[in-house]
């Protein structure tokens, strides 16, 4: 598992109301070690400015605002985006393909260009959420479909959950980023999450990027929980 680990860091979720709070534990954590999830709770509160500081301090950024409007809007948000210096960005791809073309295409031109994923669906929604929205077929029917058409509009991957990680793996090919959260070390407090996997499990279904939170976050020591999990991951 050394190559994965090489290719895919594990990225902390940042899932704090303020910059001070999300600072303090940036400062506990080594951006040689992991990367760091901002998404909307953060962005909301601190915006901007503490994309730049983390960046600065070295640590790439996946910003996590899913993306979802009219292609226009949605280009012209993540080239915005990208000025940031992030490492990564996502969309919804129930988007649809133009605004997805139209995001990859706002970043197709720059120097150094962020990744770009897609959200397929939430894993939030049950069948009869998803199908109250008019989506027939099942969740899983429906994670593919958007998937393939991220694929075929030229991203990078996609967020999905770890379960589904083994079947978009066989079906989308080597070359796809699958960014999981729902990751629980052996033994960890599960908190919200449901049917979680463990990092080893994860990486073995396909997965190249974990994201995990409060493991890390909520450890009274967060660069010792990264470093057993990274440790957990190399001896497998
Ligand atoms: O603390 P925890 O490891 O559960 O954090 C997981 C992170 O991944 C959170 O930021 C959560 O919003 C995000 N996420 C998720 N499940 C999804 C999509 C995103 O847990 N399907």
């Amino acid at each position: 598992m050394g190559d994965v680990m090489q290719a895919g860091k594990i990225i902390v979720a940042l899932d704090f109301p303020d910059a001070d709070t999300a600072l303090a534990l940036v400062s506990r954590l080594d951006p040689a070690l992991c990367r760091l999830k901002v998404g909307k709770e953060l962005f909301a509160a601190a915006g901007p400015d503490l994309v730049r500081t983390l960046a600065g301090r070295g640590f790439e950024i996946f910003l996590d605002l899913k993306f979802h409007d009219i292609p226009n809007t949605v280009a012209a948000a993540c080239r915005t985006a990208a000025g940031l210096g992030v490492w990564m960005l996502n969309v919804h791809a129930c988007g649809g393909r133009r605004m997805m073309e139209a995001a990859r295409d706002a970043l197709a031109d720059l120097p150094h260009p962020p990744l770009l994923i897609a959200v397929t669906v939430l894993t939030s929604m049950s069948d009869a959420d998803l199908a109250e929205t008019g989506v027939t077929g099942t969740p899983a029917d429906q994670v593919l479909r958007l998937a393939q058409l991220a694929r075929a509009c030229g991203l990078d991957g996609v967020v999905c959950s770890a379960r589904e990680a083994e079947m978009l793996r066989a079906r989308l090919g080597a070359d796809f980023r699958l960014v999981t959260p729902g990751i629980r070390p052996a033994g960890a407090d599960v908190a919200d999450q449901r049917r979680v996997m463990t990092p080893v499990e994860a990486l073995k279904a396909g997965a190249t990027d974990l994201v995990i939170g409060r493991p890390i976050t909520g450890a009274a020591d967060p660069l010792a929980a990264l470093q057993q999990i990274r440790f957990d991951i190399q001896n497998a």
